[in-house]
């Protein structure tokens, strides 16, 4: 897993997929009027849209990716018994490989594995601080009662700063945390590996390690949200000093050696289309996750998933850790945008792991944040050329005071995630037009309210007016 040198590959001017292609998906093209017409008919609403009118649907990275041939092989090798099965042997021994821990637990998906951690272990009073909880995470912390706590570095908010670690947590901030309400109210601190939330900017292995120290300090655990734990490996191989000579492998391993539990969204970098895990240290922490995995997801060998998945999944986390894999994938993310860079297009600095996050407050500043410019900005670019992104700003993580008014996120972003191994260089070519006249006439974009939600998660259902 990932023996490969940086400079061999460098050497190259091209860097070209590491693979090629055996079977094929169509797209659908559509014309302006039908998009307006589904936009229309999805509420403004782009999760509300049919997948088969979005031609580039870069909503998310989770679950999207294509598997290899070696991924497919293996599924016909799924063993279905109910306990003890042969693919849960394969996935148990390379989550362990990878992680180190004792305790390993399948779930359908990577919440399922948040809810079950919340659940056992939190109540009302309990604050969970992190360098920023995923949107389902803080979800499940606050069905407790619990607070979810985001503790980002400075670097972090500012969108236009090049710095290589913006994914860090504040350290001073979390200790004067952890000084006022000690273990008794913090029963563990999560670290978000790479910062999907805010921009997916890596985490240094210095500030795990740091981290680490800081909670053993206090008594208090530390759980790694490790969906992307392979990015940020890379990351951390390509960025800070004395990992060049490491593997993937063997960066993911420090990583986790300072975690005593890990969530996991199999659907990111285990290269997967369902599936993610539990791990953890601490023997009473899986006995309570274990009883409630068998309530919830299943028996604990396969925990809401078939064997072929676990067999995929087996196969995927190692193949995300590929050397040649991480270089590919980077090289598109930073492609588009270094296209964006060029045409002076606002976005996060510098490119995440996953995708290019658009500031569509710097973009659209003619709109106030609770006219919601991320949902102009998304629905403008399905509209000029269909590709479905998402909005990472005031809808998703806009927050209510006491007074019941709607409060603004600190960013307005759009995310355009890539999903693995599926769009090739000129669909990139086709995104970039589409940035290029979406904005040119970013002018006329309008602004939205909100004429229906749910209450919770509301950016997945509710539905949108414009102003
Ligand atoms: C950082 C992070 N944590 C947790 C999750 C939840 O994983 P899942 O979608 O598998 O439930 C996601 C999914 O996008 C994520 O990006």
């Amino acid at each position: 897993m990932g023996r490969r040198s940086a400079g061999e590959v460098r050497r190259m001017r091209t860097i070209i997929e590491p693979f090629r292609i055996k079977m094929t998906e169509p797209l659908k093209s559509t014309t302006r009027e039908q998009r307006l017409a589904a936009l229309q008919r999805a509420q403004h609403n782009v999760f509300l849209l049919d997948a088969e009118d979005c031609p580039i649907d870069l909503l998310t990275d989770s679950g999207t990716g294509a598997m290899s041939t070696a991924q497919w092989a293996a599924l016909m090798l799924g063993d279905e018994s109910y306990a003890g099965s042969k693919s849960w042997k394969k996935f148990e021994a390379t989550v362990k490989l990878i992680t180190g821990m004792p305790h390993v637990f399948p779930t359908h998906q990577g919440r399922a594995a948040e809810s079950i951690l919340a659940l056992t272990r939190l109540q009302g009073h309990h604050i969970v601080p992190s360098n920023s909880h995923f949107d389902t995470t803080r979800a499940n912390i606050e069905f407790t009662g619990a607070r979810a706590l985001d503790l980002l570095c400075a670097e972090g908010y500012d969108t236009a700063l090049e710095a290589p670690f913006k994914g860090n947590i504040d350290l001073e901030q979390l200790e004067r945390c952890l000084d006022t309400h000690g273990k008794e109210r913090i029963p563990f601190c999560m670290i978000t590996v790479t910062n999907n939330t805010g921009g997916g900017q890596p985490v240094a292995m210095a500030n795990i390690r740091a981290l680490k120290r800081l909670l053993q300090k206090y008594g208090v655990p530390l759980v790694i949200d490790a969906c992307r734990f392979a990015e940020n490996s890379y990351f951390i191989h390509e960025r800070e000093a004395g990992y060049r000579n490491k593997t993937l492998l063997e960066i993911a391993q420090e990583m986790f050696s300072y975690a005593d539990a890990a969530t996991m969204s199999a659907k990111k970098d285990g290269l997967a289309n369902i599936g993610g895990f539990f791990v953890c240290n601490d023997e009473h922490w899986a006995e309570d996750f274990r009883n409630a995995l068998i309530l919830r997801e299943g028996f604990p060998t396969y925990g809401g998933l078939a064997g072929r998945d676990l067999e995929v999944i087996a196969v995927g986390l190692r193949e995300a850790l590929e050397y040649d894999y991480q270089v590919y994938r980077h090289a598109t993310v930073e492609y588009l945008g270094k296209k964006l860079l060029q045409r002076d297009i606002p976005h996060v600095r510098p490119v995440g792991g996953h995708a290019v996050f658009l500031d569509a407050r710097a973009m659209l500043p003619h709109l106030p944040p609770l006219q919601y410019p991320g949902i102009g900005l998304v629905n403008a670019l399905y509209l000029e050329g269909g590709i479905r992104g998402v909005e990472i700003g005031s809808v998703m993580f806009g927050r209510f005071d006491e007074q019941g008014r709607e409060q603004p996120a600190p960013l307005e972003l759009v995310r355009l995630a890539f999903p693995r191994r599926v769009y090739t260089q000129s669909h990139f070519d086709y995104m970039v037009e589409v940035l290029q006249d979406v904005w040119a006439k970013r002018d006329q974009i309008p602004g939205y309210r909100i004429v229906y939600q749910p209450k919770f998660l509301r950016h997945f259902s509710c539905h949108f007016a414009t102003v």
